[in-house]
């Protein structure tokens, strides 16, 4: 709703009232048509000033009602009675002012922003446009090139920003209203016409043709099959080419289109499982709000490779003083040298000094002795990481966390080496560690709720999305990776190229292709731990034996590369070639199609034409089927949790939702048939066939992701 009071005998004060963010729902929108009619028939009052409860103007449209049925005056009529209102409209911009709420803004004749408050248009992000004239009014009064950058990203601006576009009149460092109230005091009486940006012209450059078109390959190139950025750009070229009507007309059908594309429903569903991921919960029934963190001040960093690195560059930044240790005098140097390079490189792009002072070096693990927290990044080996903890526990003050950056090792095992294994959890970041978003914080069955909310509450002081889940070989993210991996190289056996599976993968939408994505990370890595689990064997004998291990397919394509030493970019050589070892430009290798070609005449096995519904279909149902798996184990507590990985630490396009909300989009029955039929015809790949809870949720009649949990929670009580 929105409160209506007079304030100083002649302003009309509207407060909109919806918490948390005072989203724009039906009964604010109506609150505020019927606030401006009083405001408007009221005599006495001579101006208008909007504003929002609790020092926040407005988030925007209320992303909740967007599934169901319209209801409420609608926000773009709102929108032009405040702009052609007879009495001055300001509006008193606190905290944020998102989407449709800076739209409202727009529609007022003056805007004052408290000097802490951000703006910006983020409907691309939700898969749609500013359509509330946001795409039209904005280029009018700042121009074309910045309303393109602003509306095509979705990036909030700081007030400083807004007030240098022209975005805002005013900023301030005093209680915003009361300086809007006396501001509209003082324009009270004056004319308006030259504030109602609709009538504006918009200014454009000279070539503004060509700006058009760079922006538009950019964001195609950009976009990975996202539609709402180009209709973004489409928005705000009808404003430069046409007047307002027909442009607001242009935005109408544009909206439209967007607004039934599943790509608007996949990304409001992302919305709220980001936010849903920081509800979590165990299977002991232990909780996010029933869980208190314990703060941390000083962290420690166990072995400063290529990840221990980026976890010492994102604490610092983040304020946390770090102990940062290795082996070895030359190892800690060089290691030194490239956090000091990253730290400062940070810092200049963000314009603050870079935070070298932060973080202390050693090679002594006694220096870890008064750390809250210790993150521990040596080599993956468990034999190694054992003697670490074991060092950990008897240096390390009582109630130290101790946690692990593995990537799939037993969290369990780790816990064991040490006097308080409930304080034990996984701290699984991705490469690289201070610019990747995702975090996995792994529970063991010893890890106590307070190391999980420590954990998960560090995590977000850094800035990362974490997502806490259970302890299984390769957690969620690389657990699922498995049967991806696994299929991608079947595919290649039986007729594909790496190039005709990656172009598949990367037009579905992800950044990188499966081949390509493996030449950046290192085939070696897979390779030792293949070797570790016997799996990987030099020599094997030939035939059928060679593509059979531990009773189901095997191929032994990647470890024959990694053999011929060829690990990747590294190397400049794996599933691509490189014009030398680190370059990132992949080219097909003519010396790959022939060895696949003397692999499969080795095996006798004949090239057959795979087409792209059969690459898609075996990679992706195949990842989805282990996340169903995943679900069933309650390895995690939603499909929320498994989609958020998948988007922050996998490039699964986010317009697709994740891999759980795809696999809704299908259909689950059509992903049930489909593995099905694959498996029958690989029925020695047990990751094709069927998991129970994907055909227990068909046979509910596939209710919708929402109420998975329930489906899930049944199937585990029957267990
Ligand atoms: N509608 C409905 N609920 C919203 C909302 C919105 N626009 N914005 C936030 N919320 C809810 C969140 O779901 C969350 O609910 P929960 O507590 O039940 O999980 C709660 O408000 C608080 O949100 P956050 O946890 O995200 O709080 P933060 O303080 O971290 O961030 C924020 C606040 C910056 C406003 C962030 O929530 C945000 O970015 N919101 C979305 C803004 C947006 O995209 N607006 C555009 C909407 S589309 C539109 O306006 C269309 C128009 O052009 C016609
Ligand atoms: P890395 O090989 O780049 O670095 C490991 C570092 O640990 C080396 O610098 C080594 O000198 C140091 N080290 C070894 N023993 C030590 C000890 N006892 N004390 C102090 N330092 C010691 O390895 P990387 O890639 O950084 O991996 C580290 C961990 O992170 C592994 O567990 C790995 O599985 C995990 N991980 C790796 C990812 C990646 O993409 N590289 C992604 C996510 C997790």
């Amino acid at each position: 709703m929105a409160q209506y009071t007079r304030v100083s005998g002649s302003v009309g004060l509207i407060t909109l009232q919806s918490p948390p963010v005072n989203a724009l729902s039906a009964a604010v929108r109506q609150g505020i048509v019927d606030s401006m009619q009083r405001a408007l028939s009221e005599p006495e009052v001579k101006s208008v000033v909007i504003c929002g409860q609790n020092g926040i103007f407005s988030g925007g449209a209320d992303i909740k009602e967007f599934g169901g049925q319209m209801s409420g005056p609608p926000l773009i009529p709102m929108i032009h009675a405040i702009e052609a209102a007879s009495k001055p409209v300001v509006a008193a911009i606190e905290g944020i002012a998102l989407g449709g709420g800076l739209e409202l803004a727009l529609g007022c004749h003056y805007r004052i922003a408290h000097s802490k408050a951000r703006v910006g248009l983020p409907e691309v992000t939700l898969g749609l446009l500013p359509g509330a004239g946001g795409s039209q009014r904005l280029p009018r009064l700042i121009g074309v090139p910045a309303a393109l950058d602003l509306i095509t990203t979705g990036r909030y601006v700081t007030a400083a920003e807004a007030l240098k576009f022209g975005l805002v009149d005013q900023i301030t460092d005093h209680n915003t209203v009361n300086v809007a109230v006396k501001f509209a005091q003082r324009v009270a009486g004056q004319p308006l016409d030259a504030r109602r940006i609709s009538t504006y012209p918009c200014l454009c450059p000279p070539d503004v043709d060509v700006l058009f078109e760079e922006v538009m390959q950019r964001v195609r190139r950009t976009a990975r099959g996202a539609i709402a950025p180009i209709a973004c750009v489409q928005a705000v070229r009808a404003a430069a080419t046409l007047p307002y009507n027909q442009g607001m007309e242009r935005e109408r059908e544009l909206m439209a289109t967007l607004f039934t594309s599943g790509q608007t429903r996949a990304l409001q569903y992302f919305f709220f499982a980001q936010r849903a991921v920081g509800r979590w919960s165990m299977p002991s029934g232990a909780r996010w709000d029933t869980s208190k963190p314990r703060p941390v001040h000083k962290a420690a960093v166990i072995g400063l490779g290529t990840m221990g690195r980026g976890i010492t560059v994102a604490l610092a930044q983040a304020g946390f003083s770090v102990v940062a240790v290795e082996t070895q005098e030359k190892q800690l140097m060089e290691a030194k040298q490239a956090i000091s390079g990253m730290l400062e490189r940070g810092a200049k792009r963000r314009g603050v000094a870079p935070a070298l002072d932060k973080i202390n070096y050693g090679c002594n693990i006694q220096s870890v002795a008064d750390v809250d927290l210790v993150i521990e990044a040596v080599f993956e080996d468990m034999a190694l990481k054992k003697k670490v903890f074991q060092q950990l526990s008897a240096v390390c003050k009582p109630g130290t966390f101790l946690c692990s950056n593995t990537s799939g090792l037993d969290i369990d095992q780790l816990a064991c080496q040490t006097r308080n294994p409930e304080l034990v959890v996984g701290m699984h970041f991705f490469a690289p560690a201070h610019v990747m978003k995702l975090l996995e914080v792994v529970y063991g069955p010893k890890s106590s709720p307070l190391a999980v909310a420590t954990a998960m509450q560090l995590g977000k002081k850094i800035g990362k999305v974490s997502v806490a889940v259970g302890n299984c070989r390769g957690f969620v993210g690389n657990r699922m990776l498995k049967p991806y991996l696994e299929q991608a190289l079947f595919l290649l056996e039986e007729g594909a190229t790496p190039e005709f599976v990656d172009q598949v993968l990367e037009e579905f939408g992800f950044a990188m292709g499966v081949f390509r994505m493996s030449d950046l990370s290192g085939l070696d890595v897979g390779w030792k731990v293949r070797m570790a689990d016997g799996l990987a064997v030099p020599n094997p004998t030939t035939g059928q034996a060679t593509r059979l291990r531990q009773g189901r397919r095997y191929s032994p394509l990647g470890d024959l590369l990694c053999e011929q030493g060829r690990f990747g970019q590294k190397t400049g050589r794996g599933w691509y070639q490189y014009n030398k070892p680190g370059s990132q430009v992949a080219k097909p290798d003519p010396w790959l199609h022939s060895f696949l070609d003397e692999y499969r005449a080795r095996h006798t096995l004949v090239a057959r034409r795979i087409d792209h519904q059969e690459v898609l279909e075996r990679c992706l149902y195949s990842m989805i089927n282990e996340g169903f798996r995943i679900l069933e184990d309650g390895i995690a507590a939603g499909p929320e949790d498994i989609d958020v990985i998948y988007v922050f630490g996998y490039s699964w396009p986010r317009h697709r939702g994740g891999p759980m909300f795809y696999a809704t989009t299908v259909g689950l029955n059509k992903v049930l048939e489909r593995l099905e039929h694959y498996h029958q015809a690989h029925p020695d790949v047990p990751s094709l066939q069927p998991c129970d809870l994907l055909r227990k949720l068909v046979g509910s009649g596939s209710p919708p992701i929402q109420k998975w949990r329930e489906v899930i929670k049944k199937v585990r009580s029957q267990l």
